[in-house]
């Protein structure tokens, strides 16, 4: 069960309740229409179940926006091919955003 909350003028959480308990969450800022991914996380245990796959899904087909945009580690093969698979395409690149690595900012329109 997936269940929504707002934290503030502009962010939103989306949990995955499992049996009472979050095994899952997904954090967006909206502003002017378009709406940024701040966190993403389903716990250990609970991976390659299809949870982040489904807060995502969530999101992409209820919210109101004009486009979603994430950063994502270049090393982060689960994120990156999650995101790809969800339709989310690579526009640019911020070197050492993450100590060494670099980042991949991608995007995904309505
Ligand atoms: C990235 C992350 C959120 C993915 O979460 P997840 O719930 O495991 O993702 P999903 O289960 O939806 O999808 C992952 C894989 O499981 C597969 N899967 C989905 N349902 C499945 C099922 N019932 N049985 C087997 N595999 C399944 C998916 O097909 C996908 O496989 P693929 O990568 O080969 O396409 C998770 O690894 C995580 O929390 N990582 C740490 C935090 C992080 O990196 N966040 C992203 C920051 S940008």
């Amino acid at each position: 069960m997936i269940e929504k909350e707002q934290i503030s003028n502009t962010d939103k959480l989306y949990k995955y309740i499992l049996d009472d308990e979050e095994v899952g969450y997904l954090e967006i800022r909206i502003v002017d229409s378009v709406i940024d991914i701040m966190n993403l996380f389903v716990k250990e245990t609970n991976r390659k179940q299809g949870i982040a796959t489904k807060l995502m899904k969530e999101l992409i087909e209820n919210e109101e926006y004009s486009k979603i945009m994430l950063e994502v580690n270049e090393h982060n093969k689960e994120a990156l091919r999650l995101y790809t698979k969800l339709g989310f395409s690579e526009i640019s690149f911020r070197e050492r955003y993450y100590g060494e690595n670099t980042a991949i900012i991608m995007e995904r329109y309505k």
